[in-house]
């Protein structure tokens, strides 16, 4: 059979409600054309992000309800460990809230004034705990990740060169540790190849510095890993991941993505005195060392899930779908970051309104024009996520359509086409946008605008 199919069939639904425009006119204003500041009851089809609002699985209730709340050494813990020891190869394993509460740990540890942290493009939050700590975060993408029609298989990969000269201008003794982020959320979704991953540690090796993989979508990188990268494809997913892992010295997780489930994180650190330092902070901060602030039946949760995103036919869905989106748009002209990575379809904001400048946000533009239309929340992943407060707007300016996983169907993806689309046909009436008023870091989140 040709037709990918979701692997799996519904048991439990959730009503989604549709809005009149003036409604989503009167809403959007409300909000301050921040759909951060939306209710969620407001929006048709949600694709703001696909972190924590994935469906589980039948699997992962019943976990949920067999978990073990106690405070130390529950079998929930227990459980959740032994999924990530024998997935990635690390024994020493933290449990912590969310991705960014390991990001924090790590940075607060390592980081600090004088310190520079490399990485192929730092996602926000890990930006922000890398700078809150006093360092400074670099992003070395390939000159091809810039080009939103530049088909390279592996554009999530950091660049080797700048790499190395950067451990040269500043000195390896400045730099706690090398970070590559799998896939490259900031820029596009899109896939780092294994010989990158491999080439990023010989360079570890020789300078003598850490390499921390930030793996959020660790399962979705390895899919692109088994069906593009020659020498690839006939090994495992679980092989591939393994690999992945056993190239580095640590990682941050936020199990909301490639966990499957609503909240939770991981810290792997393969160097026992730093794994000690990170224990002693989480159990300051966050939680004994057998809950890291979650309650056992999340610990439980987790486990299936890192178990279930391992599963060949539902990554293969799940890639698909993201690519079945991403064709249709081009097809009707609507430039994307091609060729379309795991988790989200990114439009090009600056060719789909190029009467807009930088300045006045294109891509916020587009996320209000999609909630209006018809009622889907976009995300900017622009000058508004990423400029402001003397940084430089990012080279690209795009909007995320983030496909949440196993939550939408087909003809779901078919009317935020649809949607996209007319949009697009209309899209000179799109306006830019001027802030009113934004906190000093991660100003997406809370920022208001006024249209212009
Ligand atoms: N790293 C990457 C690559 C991420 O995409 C995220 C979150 C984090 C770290 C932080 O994890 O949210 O669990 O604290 N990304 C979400 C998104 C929020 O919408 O892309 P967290």
């Amino acid at each position: 059979m040709k037709t990918i199919i979701e692997p799996f069939r519904i048991k439990v639904v959730e009503p989604i409600r549709m809005t009149t425009r003036d409604e989503r006119e009167r809403l959007l204003r409300e909000a301050s054309y921040n759909v951060f500041l939306l209710r969620a009851k407001d929006v048709l089809i949600d694709l703001l992000t696909d972190s924590g609002t994935g469906a589980m699985s039948a699997e992962q209730w019943a976990g949920i309800m067999r978990a073990d709340e106690s405070y130390a050494g529950a079998v929930s813990f227990y459980r959740f460990k032994e999924q990530l020891t024998s997935m990635t190869g690390f024994e020493y394993v933290l449990p912590t809230h969310q991705g960014r509460a390991s990001e924090r740990l790590l940075f607060e540890l390592i980081g600090g004034e004088g310190k520079v942290v490399p990485n192929n493009t730092h996602f926000d939050t890990t930006r922000a705990n890398i700078e809150h700590s006093g360092a400074e975060a670099v992003d070395l993408q390939i000159p091809e990740a810039k080009d939103p029609r530049n088909r390279h298989p592996f554009k999530g990969n950091i660049d080797i060169a700048a790499l190395e000269d950067l451990i040269k201008r500043v000195g390896p003794e400045r730099i706690p540790a090398v970070m590559v982020t799998v896939t490259n959320n900031s820029g596009g979704g899109q896939p780092v190849s294994m010989a990158n991953l491999r080439e990023t540690r010989a360079i570890c090796d020789k300078y003598k510095l850490r390499f921390i993989l930030d793996a959020c979508r660790f399962a979705e990188n390895a899919w692109f890993i088994k069906q593009r990268e020659p020498g690839q494809t006939e090994r495992s997913i679980r092989e591939i991941v393994r690999e992945m892992f056993d190239l580095v010295d640590g990682a941050t997780i936020s199990a909301k993505k490639d966990g499957i489930v609503n909240i939770g994180g991981v810290l792997l650190i393969r160097d026992e005195s730093l794994f000690q330092d990170a224990s002693n902070l989480l159990i300051l901060t966050e939680g004994y060392v057998t809950y890291g602030g979650l309650a056992g039946r999340d610990l439980e949760a987790m486990a299936q899930g890192f178990e279930e995103v391992l599963e060949e036919d539902y990554l293969q869905y799940r890639i698909r779908s993201i690519e079945y989106l991403g064709e249709r748009l081009i097809n009707a002209g609507v430039q994307i970051v091609e060729p379309t990575g795991g988790h989200a379809v990114y439009v090009d904001a600056k060719s789909f309104c190029p009467h807009i400048p930088p300045e006045q946000f294109p891509g916020q533009a587009v996320v209000c024009g999609l909630y209006r239309e018809g009622g889907i929340r976009a995300v900017e992943i622009g000058s508004v996520m990423f400029g402001g407060h003397g940084r430089p707007n990012p080279a690209m300016e795009l909007v995320r359509l983030t496909i949440p996983r196993r939550v939408y169907t087909q003809s779901h993806l078919d009317y935020v086409i649809e949607a996209t689309i007319e949009l697009y046909t209309r899209r000179e009436s799109l306006r830019g946008l001027r802030i009113l008023d934004e906190p000093k870091a991660l100003r997406h989140f809370t920022a208001r605008f006024e249209e212009l």
